[in-house]
């Protein structure tokens, strides 16, 4: 933890040969929260993790459990996830036309509700659901695609996102190539949640926390 600032580190990044140790790692440096990537290989190009890994991973930790929900039609499986350990359930607003419903559907099953964004997605698609939500995350890459950069241009709408929010106690997410670099810009534009995989999971995870925690105290 750091201020009101959360690490939530992606497990999609981790290596799964050594999976156990390195989510205890990341408990054991201080990570506030996972985050668990479904693909389905529709809604994304990629496969991975359904609710039989989430179930697997909600039996090695304590840390709570966010799913992002990368598929089409999400409302078929927040049961499953909730069910399988999810606290939290993120899901993309371009997936569905029942967005209400699923937010509404994961707070009922006893969850937080978020929706993410992908990059072409306007802030403006949150105006009328603010009420219902817990979180929302800024995709600062296209999900699902592995190697790609910062899009920098998230970062007004960054901005808008947390001016829109006002005074309403909604999380708000960063998702994609954050490093010690991109988190301090999110940071300044108003995040308080920062999913990290690779560049977290690459090398020693204690010093790579380390390094982004030193970034958001530099945020303030
Ligand atoms: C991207 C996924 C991310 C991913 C983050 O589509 O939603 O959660 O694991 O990994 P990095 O930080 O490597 O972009
Ligand atoms: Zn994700």
């Amino acid at each position: 933890m750091c201020g009101e600032f959360k690490l939530t580190p992606s497990v999609f990044a981790a290596d799964l040969a050594d999976f156990a140790e390195q989510v205890a790692q990341l408990k054991a440096s201080g990570a506030d929260m996972l985050h668990f990537d479904v693909m389905d290989g529709r809604f994304v190009e990629r496969i991975a993790f359904g609710a039989d890994h989430l179930r697997m991973l909600r039996a090695m930790t304590e840390l709570p459990i966010e799913v992002h929900l990368m598929v089409e039609r999400p409302e078929d499986c927040i049961a499953s996830m909730i069910e399988a350990g999810a606290d939290i359930v993120v899901f993309h607003v371009e997936a569905t036309t029942r967005v209400l419903s699923c937010l509404r559907r994961i707070r009922a099953l006893g969850a937080k509700a978020g929706v993410a964004l992908s990059p072409a997605t306007s802030e403006e698609s949150l105006r009328y659901i603010v009420d219902d939500l817990d979180k929302v995350i800024v995709m600062t890459v296209n999900p699902g695609e592995g190697g790609q950069s910062f899009v920098t241009g998230m970062l007004p709408k960054i901005r808008k996102i947390r001016a829109l929010l006002g005074d309403s106690p909604v999380d708000l997410g960063v998702d994609g190539s954050v490093d010690a670099q991109t988190i301090k810009l999110c940071a300044e534009a108003g995040a308080n949640v920062f999913v990290s995989g690779g560049y977290l999971l690459k090398g020693s995870i204690a010093a790579n926390m380390d390094s982004l925690r030193a970034a958001l105290s530099e945020a303030g």
